[in-house]
């Protein structure tokens, strides 16, 4: 029975599936730890303001759980010892140099977390691998840990991966699809299998917990990803076609989706998937495909990527000749956050269009309801910079760029209003009485790149809009 827990990494995904696990099973103490200090001072922290993830009920599930049996905490290497199982939940980023770069995973932080544990382990433990992960990784981990591990202390590691979405963590969290465990197929592995299953089964129903071979579980998360991807690409790419047939895509969806072997999720046209995994996972499937000599699989998922650059490029195009010139425009990016409910903002499709805009000269009014300003500037500073711009250039540029605290602020005085996350303000924006307080007489266009608002509304109060994948836009 396991009854000490130690999970490296306090992000999105370790403390989630930390908080819930303490929740649901009173008798294991969890301690999180993580290299990031601050990352651990803001989740100690007695104002809730202060965490580092926004995820609706987490605040709540840490209120109960917090200094009872889950920790938080900067002492590493005690609480690595301390533990019988240890979760890896660290970030695993696209390589940025060396092999591989711009595809395969960065593993530096899961190598440094196999050195460590091997190193200040006095007792046996079980590995977890949380993080998603290349295919054949637990291989890697094993020669790392054998390498400094003391002689007579052992290591089990198995592959966990997570499923959760930013945004419904906590759902998701409780009510799995399935949660998915494979080991190695000896007597040791198994057990430390079960050893997971146990603690599972506090809350997770037998059936929906699947056992399997460690590298099928390795390689189920990268499979998941690139297809739920692979369905948003499928989708986006057809909202050209419908552009250009006057069908509308939202029709499509449900029509496609009512087919039950297809199903009706995933199926919502965007201005491209964001966040930390869909391009991240499918970029490193490329890489893994070709590693393999399989080039005709790596070339099929990589369509999927660049069918989403597509999109954002098309976007950016459609506001670009509607405007028909960008210098001097004055305009509003009503959201940053890669979908609604969460501040993160990695991978956001706001930021290649957002900066295509202030490049070819507009000036921009951001909001968000709760992505960071700082976060916000750094991310268009990153992207900029990769668009080999020198700080001069960048710096001038971002003073096209204004961040608002409010929705209305943001809305006023624009020559077009962009529609980037779905976030629910967005819905209930009143046209009307909008409309009514425009000084010039002169209405901004409007682009809704995620079809949550009511384009026959917005057509009848004399707007011009643009929705996505809609026959019916009166912006073409
Ligand atoms: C994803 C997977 O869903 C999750 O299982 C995995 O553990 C991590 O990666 P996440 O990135 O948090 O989760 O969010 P998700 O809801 O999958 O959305 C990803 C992106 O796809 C968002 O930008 C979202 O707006 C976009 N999306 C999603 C669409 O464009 N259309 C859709 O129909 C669904
Ligand atoms: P994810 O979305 O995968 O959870 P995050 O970036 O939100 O990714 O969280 C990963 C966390 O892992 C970060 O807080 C980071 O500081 C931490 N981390 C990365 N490498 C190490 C390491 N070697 N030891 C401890 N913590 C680490």
């Amino acid at each position: 029975m396991i009854r000490k827990i130690c999970c490296i990494g306090a992000g999105y995904v370790g403390t989630p599936t930390m908080a819930v696990i303490a929740l649901k099973c009173p008798n294991i103490k969890i301690t999180v730890v993580d290299s990031n200090r601050s990352r651990i001072d803001a989740w100690n922290s007695s104002n809730t303001n202060d965490f580092p993830v926004k995820e609706p009920g987490l605040d709540d599930i840490i209120k109960v759980v917090r200094n009872k049996n889950l920790f938080f905490s900067s002492d590493t290497e005690k609480h690595i010892d301390e533990s019988e199982m240890i979760f890896l939940a660290v970030n695993t980023p696209t390589k940025k140099e060396g092999k591989g770069k711009g595809f395969a995973a960065d593993l530096t932080n899961i190598d440094q977390c196999a050195k460590q544990i091997a190193i200040v382990s006095s007792s046996n433990k079980i590995i977890v691998e949380k993080s998603t992960l290349p295919v054949r990784t637990a291989e890697r981990l094993k020669e790392i840990i054998n390498k400094h591990k003391q002689d007579d202390v052992s290591f089990e590691i198995i592959s966990n991966p997570e499923f959760l979405a930013e945004g419904t963590a906590i759902r998701d969290l409780f009510k799995s699809d399935r949660v998915l465990i494979g080991s190695d197929q000896t007597d040791e592995g198994l057990a430390a299998m079960e050893s997971l299953v146990n603690i599972y089964k506090n809350w997770i129903p037998r059936e929906r917990i699947i056992k399997t071979n460690i590298w099928s579980s390795e390689l189920s998360k990268l499979a998941s990803n690139a297809m739920l991807a692979q369905r948003i690409s499928s989708i986006n790419s057809l909202s050209a076609l419908t552009e250009k047939t006057e069908a509308k895509i939202n029709e499509l969806s449900v029509a496609v989706g009512k087919d039950h072997r297809i199903g009706d999720k995933f199926l919502n046209v965007s201005p491209g998937f964001g966040g930390s995994c869909f391009k991240k996972d499918i970029l490193n499937l490329v890489y893994i495909c070709r590693q393999y000599g399989l080039e005709e699989v790596a070339e099929y998922w990589y369509q999927v990527v660049k069918i989403n650059d597509y999109q954002r490029k098309r976007i950016f195009n459609i506001i670009n000749s509607s405007l028909v010139e960008l210098k001097n425009k004055r305009i509003s990016i009503l959201g940053w956050s890669f979908k609604k409910d969460t501040n993160d903002t990695r991978e956001s499709s706001s930021i290649p269009i957002s900066s295509d805009l202030i490049i070819n000269g507009a000036s921009l009014k951001i909001y968000d309801p709760l992505a960071d300003k700082k976060q916000i500037i750094q991310d268009l500073t990153t992207y900029l910079e990769s668009k080999n711009l020198d700080l001069k250039e960048i710096k001038s540029l971002l003073n096209q760029v204004k961040i608002n605290n409010t929705l209305s602020e943001c809305l006023s005085n624009s020559n077009a209003i962009i529609v980037l996350t779905e976030w629910d303000e967005f819905k209930q924006i009143d046209w009307q009485n909008f409309k009514l307080n425009i000084v010039d007489a002169v209405l901004p266009h409007i682009f809704d790149t995620r079809n949550i608002l009511d384009i026959e509304l917005l057509k009848s109060l004399e707007y011009k809009v643009f929705q996505i994948g809609n026959g019916d836009s009166n912006i073409k």
